[in-house]
């Protein structure tokens, strides 16, 4: 079967935007590949988090995981400090490495540019680590958000080059995935782009139905459509496009058909989709509540998946010992 890795970034809580764009592939791939997943906490440390924010983000990522429906016996969950051998992958990585090329990575220039005062080596060597990341598992395909097609690249640029340089055929370039036709981008309520944690117009999905609720009955709207059959203005269309994702087709369909006759009332509409964003959110939120509540079984958890990618990679790096010529 397939291999599937991913790395899951510990910023923040998950929101709609996450869990339709990301984490319900994550899911859903569990059941036809064979999947692991990680938080990428040694990658966190390129911008200098405390102790306690560390401990914190693993166990909310993983409470949270857990309850969209990760299914830790399908897909093991680790934390990436938890399984030191991708140090060592990272450090026979980075000596074929160029300054060059990751001076030339797009994340790179943009940190640079954020953060002058902390152009630190974690944040230049931060493809090779995610190329330790995969490669060290084999993967086929690795679910990634748009913004990692970079790195994914480098990825396999340093599989092929480990393979040229030992005149091996051992690493096999990792692909990255998505179920292209399901690929929905969640908008935000306040009528601007996607719903994001930077842009503060975000549903979370730990949040209660009245807070939800208000959100929504708060989104921004227009003074309504002013021809039958007009296209629908941004600010509308995101309304539509959370209700596809959330809302029954018939639903959809009857807000589309009010739209067009000229007969919408705004204020139904949002309070359906408020229902409707509330009835995906509750039962996931509840079981956030329920795991975050049981630190032993979310221990369990993350060491049994540590085990179980200990057990997957250990072949990998003593292969790569002996190619590179050190013992295995
Ligand atoms: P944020 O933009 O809120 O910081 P991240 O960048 O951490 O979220 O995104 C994590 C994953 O969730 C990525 O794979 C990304 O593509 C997906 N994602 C984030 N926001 C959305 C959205 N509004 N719609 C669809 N997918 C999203
Ligand atoms: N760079 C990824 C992100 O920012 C997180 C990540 C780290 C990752 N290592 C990985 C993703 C390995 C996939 C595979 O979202």
């Amino acid at each position: 079967m397939e291999r599937v890795i991913s790395g899951i970034r510990p910023t923040g809580n998950l929101h709609l935007g996450n869990y339709f764009g990301a984490v319900k592939n994550f899911v859903r791939m569990q059941d036809e590949f064979e999947c692991m997943f990680f938080i990428a906490d040694w990658h966190s440390l390129t911008t200098h988090p405390t102790p306690d924010n560390i401990r914190r983000s693993a166990k909310t990522i993983l409470a949270e995981y857990l309850a969209c429906g990760i299914d830790p016996n399908k897909a093991p969950i680790y934390v990436q400090s938890d399984v030191k051998e991708v140090l060592e992958l990272y450090l026979y990585l980075n000596m074929n490495a160029y300054l060059g090329e990751l001076e030339r990575v797009t994340s790179f220039k943009e940190k640079v540019r954020q953060q002058p005062d902390n152009v630190n080596a974690g944040l230049l060597t931060y493809p090779s680590l995610m190329a330790a990341d995969i490669l060290m598992h084999k993967a086929d395909k690795v679910p990634v958000g748009k913004d990692q097609e970079q790195n994914m690249e480098m990825a396999r640029l340093f599989a092929r080059r480990f393979n040229r340089i030992y005149n091996v055929e051992y690493f096999k370039e990792p692909q990255s995935f998505y179920y292209t036709s399901h690929a929905v981008k969640i908008p935000g309520l306040d009528g601007s782009g996607k719903m994001g944690k930077s842009n503060g117009n975000c549903i979370y999905l730990f949040e209660d139905d009245k807070t939800i609720t208000k959100k929504v009955m708060r989104a921004v709207t227009d003074a309504g459509p002013q021809a039958m059959n007009s296209d629908k203005p941004e600010v509308i269309q995101n309304l539509f496009t959370i209700m596809e994702a959330v809302s029954s087709p018939d639903t959809l369909a009857y807000f589309n058909d009010k739209w067009n006759t000229c007969e919408i009332r705004y204020g139904d509409m949002k309070k359906q989709l408020a229902q409707d964003i509330c009835a995906v959110v509750a039962p996931i939120r509840e079981k956030i509540e329920a795991y975050q509540a049981d630190d032993a079984f979310l221990e369990s958890v993350a060491k049994q998946g540590a085990e179980r990618a200990r057990e997957r990679v250990a072949k990998t790096i003593s292969e790569v010992r002996e190619i590179i010529g050190f013992h295995a």
